[in-house]
């Protein structure tokens, strides 16, 4: 295990990614962990993120000095080497100039660190200050044209420092460093993988539940379906499935659902169908979040409903993902780990009453999808895109009817057809189709005709907090067009949105 602090960088998440890419199991974890709690956890090292502060201002995240006494591995990124300088008597004063960009790094010390790196490489600089000189226990490894301290370690101690960005990819090089840090000094033999992962986790869970049952929830997403699967081949019929249609899924998700863990993991599944219940409930609500909210409630009284038919349960499984953890502002470590209230299947309150089992709460997206290929989910559910928990009624704009439900699923089947037929919907993150409240002139054949207007929107983003509009080739957007507007009856007219994130959003409502 290898922890890496956050600092309030907008890399930590990156770092984390890139040191399992070295096989090394790694945490994000609060910058104000315990020296205490990090002993009980034992990691082999430790990373401190980058951050947006200065070590002078009075509410600079700190860490706990004592982290320095435990002689455990250190790596200072950018404000985390300001920082470990800082605490241990160097001096970090502002830079003759702010540095952003590219930059030459000239390593002076091939040390452990800079085994193997090129004398002279390309490294990506973001920074104000940075640390001047040292105190007698730090030697200088590397330096750049403006920042003469670019790297450095503690003579006595196992700590390093860098000032530039090793986890970016504009630092062509910057994995060496990593590997170099895991493997040579905190001495992580780079055995972490989904399998162990799987056996790991298989074990827990038995601990955790024992003989007591197991509700389920599935979504029809990857998170949902890959948490199922791991839990079957856990405890087997010891878990109880509830898949609830509320009418808002995309075309042959139910059926997806059914197939696969009814027919193919023998799963005990429930399979709710209550589309008309949510409908009823939506009838004349335009406002986005009103919808929302209620198909919220609406969700929590049926899967309440049904979990009481399952006398025996006693644990809910939820699969909630790293991100979600962190994003709403507390890692496993911090005071406050909730949930964010997009999560899908969740927002189940706590007054259900189960204990949770959240098996994959340490894992990022692309973890899970390759976990859910090792289990044998079919590629159809295992790469599918996110899909919002409210559905196609966020994608219906004003009110929600069965007959706009329809016209827009048969307008978003179409689109996702054609992007898969292309070979584009593996390439984007999000693709989907939304019925606009907009009629418009057309011509049909000789008769002129007012009708519905189809968006199609299509994004690439690696975090959903930002994203890009994706560039589809315009056959491609042509073919979309053509296919919706002659099949799918009461559209006349299809645009593309071209807006990016921020300032618009990914959704339209
Ligand atoms: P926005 O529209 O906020 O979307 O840019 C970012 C990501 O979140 C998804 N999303 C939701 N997911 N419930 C969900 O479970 C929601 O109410 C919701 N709203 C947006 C959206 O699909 C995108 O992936």
């Amino acid at each position: 295990l290898v922890l890496v602090f956050d600092f309030g960088s907008q890399f930590g998440q990156l770092i984390a990614r890139r040191v399992r890419e070295q096989n090394v199991f790694c945490q994000l974890v609060r910058h104000d962990i315990t020296a205490e709690r990090v002993k009980e956890l034992n990691p082999k090292g430790i990373i401190f993120s980058g951050g947006p502060s200065s070590v002078y201002e009075a509410k600079a995240p700190k860490c706990d000095p004592k982290i320095f006494d435990l002689n455990i591995p250190v790596l200072g990124i950018c404000y985390g080497m300001q920082l470990a300088c800082h605490t241990l008597g160097g001096k970090v004063a502002p830079a003759a100039a702010r540095e952003y960009g590219r930059a030459t790094l000239n390593v002076t010390n091939a040390d452990q660190l800079f085994r193997g790196y090129p004398p002279e490489s390309t490294v990506w600089m973001s920074h104000g200050d940075q640390v001047h000189t040292m105190s007698g226990d730090f030697v200088p490894l590397a330096s750049t044209d403006t920042c003469p301290v670019a790297a450095v370690k503690h003579t006595s101690r196992p700590v390093y420092g860098i000032q530039f960005h090793p986890e970016v990819s504009h630092t062509p090089h910057g994995g060496q460093i990593l590997a170099n840090f895991l493997r040579d000094v905190c001495g992580c033999r780079g055995l972490w993988k989904i399998q162990t992962f799987i056996e790991e986790t298989v074990q827990t869970i038995r601990a955790q539940v024992g003989d007591k049952r197991v509700i389920c929830g599935l979504s029809g997403g990857v998170d949902s379906a890959v948490c199922a699967a791991l839990l079957v081949k856990a405890i087997g019929p010891q878990v109880a499935c509830i898949y609830v249609d509320n009418g808002m899924m995309r075309e042959g998700e139910t059926d997806l659902v059914r197939h696969t863990f009814r027919d193919w993991y023998k799963a005990d599944l429930s399979v709710v169908h209550a589309s008309e219940h949510f409908l009823a409930a939506l009838q004349g609500v335009t406002d986005p979040q009103e919808k929302r909210k209620i198909i919220g409630r609406v969700f929590v009284e049926i899967f309440k409903n049904e979990a009481k038919a399952i006398p025996d349960a006693h644990f809910l499984a939820q699969g909630t993902l790293y991100p979600d953890v962190i994003e709403s502002g507390g890692s496993k470590d911090g005071p406050a780990a909730t949930i964010k209230l997009h999560h899908n299947v969740g927002g189940l309150p706590a007054e259900l009453g189960f204990e949770l089992v959240e098996p994959l709460r340490d894992l990022f997206k692309d973890e899970v999808r390759r976990l859910g290929i090792e289990l044998g989910l079919p590629e159809d559910v295992v790469w599918r895109h996110p899909f919002p928990g409210p559905g196609l009624a966020v994608r219906c704009l004003g009110e929600v009817t069965a007959e706009k439900l329809a016209t827009l699923r048969k307008a978003d089947t179409i689109f996702l057809d054609e992007l898969h037929k292309a070979g584009w919907y593996r390439k984007t993150s999000q693709a989907f189709a939304v019925l606009l409240p907009v009629q418009s002139v057309g011509v049909m054949g000789d008769g002129r005709t007012y009708e519905n207007t189809v968006a199609i929107r299509c994004v690439q983003t690696d975090d959903f907090m930002t994203a890009d509009w994706s560039h589809l080739p315009h056959d491609l957007l042509a073919r979309v067009s053509t296919a919706i507007i002659n099949r799918v009856k009461g559209v006349n007219r299809v645009v593309y949105d071209i807006s990016s994130k921020p300032p618009a959003t990914i959704e339209w409502e």
